[in-house]
């Protein structure tokens, strides 16, 4: 067999073997997991990682080149730089704002706006580069910072914001954005939870400077683990790839030399000797958190299925809210903005006082329906965080309330119109027992 009939036989094969799983997938009530989220493919992924490993350009390469590019169109963004994570493009956001490249760089000790129901990492970064985080409480129904506590929680240190959308239910931007203007502030969105929501028909992630996307299997899309950054505010394209590759200035592609044209002759500050090889100058204080070709690939196979994930998670979504309405004595349910078009990560519910969140969410779990907290919950009574220097602005009674009666459960698109029934059964059923 010739090379071409090889290859050829190789994906056709990995095609027939993924429709042939695919085929033998069923629900059983009580017996299959109905996960809080995860992967959602088929054989185009698969056939995807077959080919990045038949090519075997290992680091990041054409595919993720053509994945940059993809994303760069879909959000009209200046840049959109792939990662290995959510939390590196956190991590990669908020160190850029500390560099002395950046015009108006955060200095150790400014103050950053968060809320205190948060995503450890997206709050880490923040102390990890010496800012001072500032807590403000959330919306009980929205989980997401309260935007009319904001403003209070400003001093003449205040610089940034960094806010997520908590379960893809986008933040009040109109609110949020009259606030970034009046005081001067940098935005930075955490939209792991995101992808694809709109508030006012603009898409969440291109409200602020920067924005995080994970694509870790609970997101959107996935490509096992990764993220990206998209980048709005032009002075961030180059700080951010540097930093994201090992701090160099160079900005030649993998496997490329001398784009700059000066490499052996340059003179690039520091107290570098004349003509130092551009590829090892650094002008920052980087990491290496890119990601693999693989990665990519399969990243790119979901990218096509995008607006279909998002429709899905959206129905499955409603499904629920539908369902759950003739609870709403015993259950909150969540509330979103009539500007928003949220790309759901999960539904959230929050108990009414009295109900037993354990009791509930054992019993979900024990008929196979997964739950989780809202991430962190109040972040400040994690063992990992009672420390830190900090302020907080106000009461942080609601976050205290999400952590203490609220969780979330799937709305992914492996998850069916009959299993959101049996969710719904389920859920009815240990309600109607308390009632
Ligand atoms: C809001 C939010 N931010 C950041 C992250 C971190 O993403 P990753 O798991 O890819 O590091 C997550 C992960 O689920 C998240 O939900």
């Amino acid at each position: 067999m010739d090379e071409s009939k090889i290859y050829k036989t190789i994906l056709e094969l990995t095609e027939r073997l993924i429709l042939k799983r695919k085929s033998q997938e069923k629900f059983i009530p009580g017996v299959t997991r109905i996960g809080y989220a995860g992967r959602v493919y088929d054989q185009y992924e698969v056939m995807n990682a077959v080919r990045a490993s038949l090519d075997f350009w290992l680091t990041e390469g054409p595919y993720a080149r053509l994945l940059e590019a993809n994303f760069r169109n879909y959000y009209k963004s200046k840049s959109f730089i792939l990662v290995n994570s959510g939390s590196s493009a956190n991590l990669l956001m908020v160190s850029s704002l500390i560099s002395k490249n950046v015009k108006n760089s955060l200095k150790k000790g400014d103050e950053v706006i968060t809320p205190a129901t948060t995503f450890p990492t997206t709050l880490t970064p923040i102390i990890q580069c010496g800012l001072r985080p500032v807590f403000v409480d959330i919306e009980i129904d929205t989980l997401n910072i309260n935007p009319n506590k904001i403003e209070s929680a400003i001093t003449k240190n205040t610089k940034a914001l960094f806010i997520p959308h908590t379960l893809g239910n986008p933040c009040d931007m109109e609110l949020i954005m009259k606030i970034v203007n009046k005081y001067n502030l940098f935005l930075l969105e955490d939209s792991c939870d995101a992808l694809g929501g709109t508030y006012d028909g603009q898409l969440v992630g291109t409200f602020g400077g920067m924005a995080s996307h994970s694509f870790y299997p609970a997101h959107q899309m996935t490509m096992g683990e990764g993220g990206g950054i998209i980048i709005n505010s032009p002075q961030f394209v180059k700080i951010v790839r540097s930093l994201r590759d090992w701090g160099r200035d160079c900005w030649c592609e993998p496997g490329k030399n001398n784009t700059c044209r000066k490499r052996f002759d340059g003179s690039w500050g520091g107290d570098l000797p004349i003509g130092y090889d551009h590829k090892y100058v650094y002008s920052e204080l980087g990491y290496n958190l890119k990601i693999t070709d693989l990665q990519a690939a399969i990243g790119l196979a979901q990218f096509d299925k995008l607006p279909s994930f998002v429709e899905k998670r959206q129905k499955n979504f409603l499904q629920l809210y539908e369902g759950l309405k003739q609870f709403q004595e015993y259950v909150l349910l969540p509330r979103w903005s009539t500007k928003a078009n949220p790309s759901w990560f999960g539904f959230p519910i929050t108990l009414a006082k009295g109900l037993d969140r354990s009791k509930f969410t054992i019993f979900l779990e024990s008929k196979g329906i997964e739950t989780r907290m809202i991430f962190a919950g109040n972040i400040l009574r994690q063992p990992g965080f009672t420390h830190i220097d900090k302020r907080i602005s106000g009461s942080l009674k609601q976050t205290d309330s999400a952590m203490e009666r609220s969780f979330f459960i799937g709305v992914y698109p492996g998850i069916t119109n009959e299993m959101i029934n049996y969710m719904i059964d389920q859920i009815g059923k240990f309600l109607r027992t308390k009632i």
